[in-house]
């Protein structure tokens, strides 16, 4: 077991986030975690990753349940890309260190690496395409760069679980394209972790992210198989707007239905 939340929830003064989320990943599954802004996603993975506790239920991961276990030993095994930890590297340090230094979970490069690990790094950075600006300034690259070298840096732990939050965030159509099709290669790879892909971007899903669960104003909407969960019916529920929910090539686009999209305008 991956995840393993049970009736999570977390409440701040007289806010709830998080409401009663049931949540179970399974080995070699890949999810995507789908919400408005605002519907919780990125506390509850705050939460997977051990940084807020649970206000009430119970949590599990990676077959380590909380309050038994040492947090700092679980996030080794968790790796988690988000545009927030590609603000806070030294806008001169090379992609290389940054990769290097997720081996040791620290933002800087403070220990001595082997040849090996250097080898590992670079190899890291090839399977990502960044041969072409290993050697340029981390400050220096767009978004799309900074991106893939942080997945690289994530996969330098050897983690059981990676998490992309929002990658996809601040790309134009063609970088936005470039990193899907790199984390699609790294789905079909043997050795890759459970990835959880967090996302309010429907048509940024790809076709291995074969489980979804929809959050909706902190509570669980609807979780299981991406294709019993995307359909119309259960979508325009979701947005509580009328939508078609069209499939193309494996990808899906929903658009509002041109009456409810008059609606929302006015
Ligand atoms: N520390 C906090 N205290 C109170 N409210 C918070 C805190 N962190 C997040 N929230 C609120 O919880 C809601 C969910 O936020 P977030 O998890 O960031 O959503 P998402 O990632 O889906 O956009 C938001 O309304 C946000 O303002
Ligand atoms: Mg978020």
């Amino acid at each position: 077991m991956i995840i393993d939340a049970r009736k999570i929830s977390w409440v701040r003064s007289d806010h709830t986030v998080l409401k009663n989320v049931d949540w179970q990943v399974r080995t070699g599954e890949h999810w995507s975690l789908v919400g408005l802004n605002g519907s919780g996603k990125t506390t509850l993975l705050k939460m997977i990753n051990g940084y807020i506790w649970p206000t009430n239920g119970t949590l599990s991961v990676l077959n380590r349940p909380f309050g038994t276990c040492d947090l700092r030993e679980l996030r080794k095994k968790i790796g988690w890309v988000s545009s927030a930890l590609s603000e806070k590297f030294r806008s001169g340090e090379r992609p290389e260190a940054i990769v290097l230094s997720g081996k040791f979970a620290s933002i800087g490069l403070y220990e001595q690496t082997s040849p090996a690990e250097r080898e590992k790094a670079h190899a890291l950075l090839n399977q990502l395409g960044c041969e072409s600006f290993e050697n340029r300034a981390f400050g220096l690259l767009s978004q799309g760069e900074k991106q893939r070298v942080l997945i690289a840096r994530a996969l330098m732990a050897d983690p059981e679980l990676l998490i992309l939050d929002e990658p996809c965030n601040g790309l134009d159509l063609f970088a936005r394209e470039q990193m899907l099709s790199m984390i699609a290669e790294l789905a079909k790879s043997a050795d890759t972790p459970s990835m959880i892909f967090v996302t309010h971007h429907v048509e940024e899903l790809l076709p291995c992210f074969d489980h979804t669960l929809l959050l909706k104003a902190g509570t669980v909407f609807k979780s299981g198989h991406a294709s019993e969960v995307m359909t119309p019916e259960i979508m325009t529920a979701f947005y509580d707007h009328r939508v078609s929910v069209q499939r193309r090539g494996g990808r899906l686009s929903v658009e509002l239905n041109e009456d409810a999209a008059m609606e929302s305008r006015f």
